[in-house]
């Protein structure tokens, strides 16, 4: 009687378990771990037999399910345990995946970062060295864990690498095509308000404009921005400053006639930064543009996330 009810128990507390997988897969957030190859199980599908297609990821899940259905019936408690191991090993192997600090997977500040966009596991939290600093970064931190529905921002290793690369270059202007909420912005302006540089960025969403201005005003950066509301590709025509970063955060489609329109403007040893440069997202027009250009020295990062190019303008 008690064996029988512990292992209902158990197989009602895997079934949760596992429906909350499935969820969460459902929902987009093991992504990272599908596009490496895997599947809700975890595993990397093998290959399709000839004349025999792989099974669908539901159909895998079902097959499982139905096992443990069985060893249920049959009041099977070795199999079950088995079947309860392999689900667990699904699992850690699906969180090692899904450890992307994007979907608000990030650690204490301090804290190794788990699997952040597939490149270490000893990444840590930024560490604010004053209280303007804190201040900003809590700002971002909020807009990461309550705003990020719908706008679309970088995640937060890459707003790290736009900050860095800001400051080691000593940016005085940066221009971002594709403000949102300001997320990204308040990354550069972290390093625009020690470089003494400004930010000019660009957003044609009115609805996205006015949250910038607010979070912008509340991270104690909204003087160091100017902020250009309407469609980009009209508005940059009337940029006629030199430009040490350009970063292309907007209309994929649109990045070629962007880095057409202002590349002319980028410095000498200035950046071209373009978001979500992953081969599936990336237009092959600017992929082109900026990988057969003498001037430029283009590479690719984070790739197993969002896909950054860095392109530097050549001296
Ligand atoms: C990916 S989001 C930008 C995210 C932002 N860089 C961040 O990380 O916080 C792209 C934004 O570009 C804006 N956008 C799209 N086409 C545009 C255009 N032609 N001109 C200006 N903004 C545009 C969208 O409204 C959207 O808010």
């Amino acid at each position: 009687m008690l064996k029988k009810f512990v292992l209902g128990f158990t197989v009602a507390v895997v079934l949760v378990v596992a429906g909350n997988l499935f969820a969460q897969e459902k929902a987009g957030q093991p992504k990272a771990a599908l596009g490496q190859g895997m599947n809700v199980m975890g595993e990397r599908p093998r290959g399709p037999r000839p004349g025999q297609d792989p099974p669908p990821t539901q159909q895998r899940f079902d097959n499982w399910l139905n096992e443990l259905r069985k060893a249920h019936q049959e009041n099977d408690s070795e199999k079950i345990g088995q079947l309860l191991k392999d689900m667990d090993r699904n699992r850690q192997r699906l969180q090692r995946g899904m450890g992307r600090p994007d979907r608000g997977m990030r650690p204490p500040q301090g804290q190794p970062m788990r699997g952040a966009t597939g490149t270490s596991s000893i990444e840590s939290s930024p560490m604010p060295k004053t209280e303007a600093e804190k201040k900003i970064l809590s700002v971002l931190e909020d807009i990461h864990q309550n705003q990020r529905r719908g706008m679309m921002n970088v995640p937060p290793e890459d707003g790290r690498l736009l900050r860095l690369l800001s400051e080691t270059i000593g940016a005085k202007h940066v221009v971002e095509i594709g403000t949102s909420n300001g997320y990204s912005g308040i990354w550069f302006c972290l390093a625009l308000r020690t470089t003494g540089g400004e930010l000019t960025t660009y957003e044609i969403d009115a609805r996205r404009a006015s949250l910038a201005r607010q979070n912008l005003k509340r991270a104690g950066v909204d003087k160091i921005v100017t902020l250009v509301e309407g469609d980009a590709h009209k508005t940059v025509t009337k940029l006629k400053e030199p430009i040490d970063i350009l970063f292309l955060d907007a209309d994929k489609e649109g990045y070629i006639d962007y880095l057409n329109k202002l590349l002319p403007l980028v410095r000498p040893g200035g950046l071209v930064v373009a978001h979500n440069m992953t081969p599936r997202q990336a237009d092959p027009r600017f992929v082109k543009a900026i990988t057969t250009n003498p001037d430029l020295e283009t590479i690719f990062l984070h790739m197993q996330a969002s896909g950054v190019s860095v392109s530097l303008k050549k001296r």
